[in-house]
């Protein structure tokens, strides 16, 4: 064992054997931290790796009260043990699975909204870092340009401005400094459970130095389309009750569009992604590919029904598991009389959607070319051949 998986060994140990849940005696999050970053998740020694499985059965033994700062530590647990425990999924390498039941414990749309923007301020502020550490090359041009661009799209609260896509790019400081103010929480500093939400969800499975943009990047866009799908709930609910609320519902599409177009923003980062390292990490991950992403089939079969039902996501995600009600959103909205705000709301969505599905093909294509993608589909002529269907 290395130093820093040692003294994680150490204090696992030490918090495994102490006598009673104190409230003062905290889990070592930071140590455990620091020897995954050390090693990777795939690569921490044996005895360590035992060690953490061991301790996240003592944590669940305790059945901690939801939203509490054991509980969190026992899921953060599951999920950074679960390739060592023969169950990897996206849910767990990604994290989402922890992030999305700690915002399913408060109001869920608020919740979404602030840690998606608070990872991605951390996304942003570890890329400007490293831009601006790095030597004077094309590549480290692009990342500050896009950091910077993409940090225009943050604030303070609630998180996300209305940035449109061709506003001027601050300075990279002005950029770290824009990021820090979103993650102290304006100098107040972030509670304990959120800066561990934020602090603790890097757990890379190797040490290509591109793999926290592409671990963050997903998780930031899985909690949008989560928030998409929530969005599109409240609009479904508003389109069919007995006497519709055009505002509510209105309210509710223009959320869905919002939040695909800062998750479509992101993509300006991931398509930097180095492929020789992204090939390593998708090897590195294999079985957790974004297939198997409960946000966005929940957001695409609300919107489409069974039309947003591909046999190769039911393989991945299950129709238990996210349900294709009928009759669809879609259908609802065709079936309704004539209104041209509501006409002009689905538009946005459905623009916003092709957007978010062209990006994501561009990038995908530039990254790993033609080979098979990691869900077992055929890649990118997968994704070509769904490219045109709108989601409303
Ligand atoms: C590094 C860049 C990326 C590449 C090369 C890539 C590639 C692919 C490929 C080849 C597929 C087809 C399914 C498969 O066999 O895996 C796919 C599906 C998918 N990807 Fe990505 N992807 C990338 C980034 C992302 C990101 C950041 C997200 C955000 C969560 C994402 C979300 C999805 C979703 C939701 C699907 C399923 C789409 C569907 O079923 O139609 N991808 N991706």
């Amino acid at each position: 064992m290395t130093t820093v998986s040692e003294s994680a060994g150490r204090a696992l140990e030490a918090w495994v054997l102490r006598d009673r849940p104190s409230a003062s005696y905290e889990f070592p999050h930071r140590a455990v931290v620091g020897a995954v970053r050390a090693h990777g998740i795939n690569r921490l020694p044996h005895a360590l790796n035992d060690l953490l499985v061991h301790t996240w059965e003592q944590a669940r033994k305790r059945d901690p009260e939801p939203g509490g700062a054991e509980w969190v530590t026992t899921l953060w647990l599951e999920c950074l043990t679960s390739r060592a425990r023969g169950a990897p999924s996206y849910g767990t390498y990604t994290m989402t699975t922890l992030l999305e039941r700690w915002c399913r414990l408060g109001d869920l749309p608020d919740r979404l909204t602030r840690i998606s923007a608070l990872l991605a301020a951390d996304m942003i502020r570890h890329e400007l870092r490293r831009g601006l550490r790095e030597g004077d090359d094309g590549r480290r041009r692009s990342l500050l340009v896009a950091a910077t661009r993409f940090a225009r799209g943050l604030t303070p609260a609630p998180g996300w401005t209305g940035a449109r896509d061709d506003v001027s790019p601050e300075s990279p400081p002005e950029a770290v400094r824009r990021c820090n103010r979103l993650l102290s929480d304006d100098g107040a500093g972030l509670p304990p459970t959120l800066a561990l939400l934020v602090e603790g969800t890097v757990p890379v499975a190797t040490l290509e130095p591109d793999e926290p943009l592409f671990l963050r990047s997903v998780q930031v866009m899985e909690l949008l389309a989560v928030l998409a799908a929530e969005y599109a709930a409240a609009a479904h609910e508003a389109a069919l009750a007995s006497e519709p609320d055009p505002h509510a519902l209105e309210v509710s599409l223009a959320g869905i569009t919002d939040a695909l177009a800062h998750a479509r923003r992101c993509f300006r980062l991931v398509a930097l992604i180095d492929p020789g390292q992204f090939a390593t990490i998708r090897a590195a991950t294999a079985g957790t590919g974004a297939l198997q992403s409960e946000g966005f089939a929940r957001l695409e079969r609300r919107c489409r029904g069974t039309a947003g039902v591909r046999a190769e996501t039911v393989g991945a995600v299950g129709l238990d598991a996210v349900p294709a009600p009928a009759p669809s959103l879609g259908d609802t909205l065709r079936a309704a009389p004539p209104d041209e705000r509501r006409r002009r709301g689905v538009e946005a969505v459905n623009e916003q959607w092709a957007r978010w599905k062209h990006t994501h093909y561009g990038v995908a294509k530039r990254i790993i070319g033609d080979v098979p993608g990691t869900g077992g589909t055929d890649g990118v002529r997968y994704l070509a051949r769904h490219l045109k269907e709108p989601l409303l």
